[in-house]
């Protein structure tokens, strides 16, 4: 009697066990649907095998201020992002930049005007699942520039990848010395994007010079993220 109450018991485990499965799997697909609603955009995965050598890029690196209109790709894009903070160890998520305490205090942010299949829209960039998250619509040339101090290489670019940074996630482990520790990130993040339009055949420069307040307000950054770097592309 014992037994079978014993057997019993497993079996209903067993069924809820599976029906709570089932129920997470519809879960699943809904917010599967919810995920596209949000407009947010799966890019193609990152090529691992150019044709230019890294001593290559670094040999014909320079920062360029003009651009044709011949439109970008989304794959292009995909490249770039994936270059500043790409994941390239899935098990602690280590990226394509090194990193103080692997801490991550970095975010990117594309701006685009003029690339094949992307609406003009600021999007940002997610590198767990290597997506891209449009935060706003329409193209946003004029008003980085204008926090650029009117920078022509920005207003004739195809897209603008923006680098911003929360301290707070470095200066958790390194208190003062984080602040150093970020600026030193951006510039790792910086270089990959430089080599990487190389190989792409696109030009970049980086901006530095811009008003913290108003590259924030275009952003609609929160209180605890602050813009370092603007790098307008676009096609040679
Ligand atoms: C921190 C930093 C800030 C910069 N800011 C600007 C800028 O606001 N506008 C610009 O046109 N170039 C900017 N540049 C690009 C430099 O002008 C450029 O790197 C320099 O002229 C050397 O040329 P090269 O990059 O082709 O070797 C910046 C570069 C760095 C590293």
């Amino acid at each position: 009697m014992k037994k079978i109450k014993h057997l019993l018991v497993s079996i209903s485990f067993v069924i809820l066990f599976l029906s709570l499965n089932l129920f997470c799997q519809g879960n699943s697909e809904e917010s599967k649907m919810q995920y596209a609603e949000t407009d947010v955009i799966k890019l193609p995965s990152p090529n691992l095998k150019g044709v230019t050598s890294v001593e290559e890029a670094l040999h014909k690196r320079r920062s360029i201020r003009d651009y044709t209109n011949e439109p970008v790709t989304i794959a292009d894009i995909s490249q770039l992002l994936w270059a500043a903070q790409g994941i390239t160890e899935e098990s602690y998520g280590l990226r394509t930049a090194p990193s103080a305490g692997a801490l991550y205090p970095l975010e990117v942010y594309v701006a685009t005007s003029n690339v094949e299949d992307l609406t003009p829209g600021l999007y940002k960039y997610k590198t767990q699942n290597h997506t891209i998250k449009k935060i706003d619509d329409g193209d946003k040339r004029k008003d980085i520039a204008n926090a650029a101090l009117g920078q022509d290489a920005i207003e004739n670019s195809s897209a603008i990848i923006i680098i911003t940074a929360v301290p707070e996630r470095t200066e958790v482990k390194y208190g003062r010395r984080a602040e150093r520790y970020v600026q030193m990130e951006v510039g790792h993040a910086g270089q990959n994007i430089y080599l990487q339009a190389v190989s792409l055949g696109l030009g970049t420069v980086m901006i530095g010079a811009f008003k913290d307040d108003a590259l924030k307000k275009v952003l609609d950054l929160p209180k605890n993220e602050n813009p370092l770097a603007i790098y307008p592309l676009g096609k040679i």
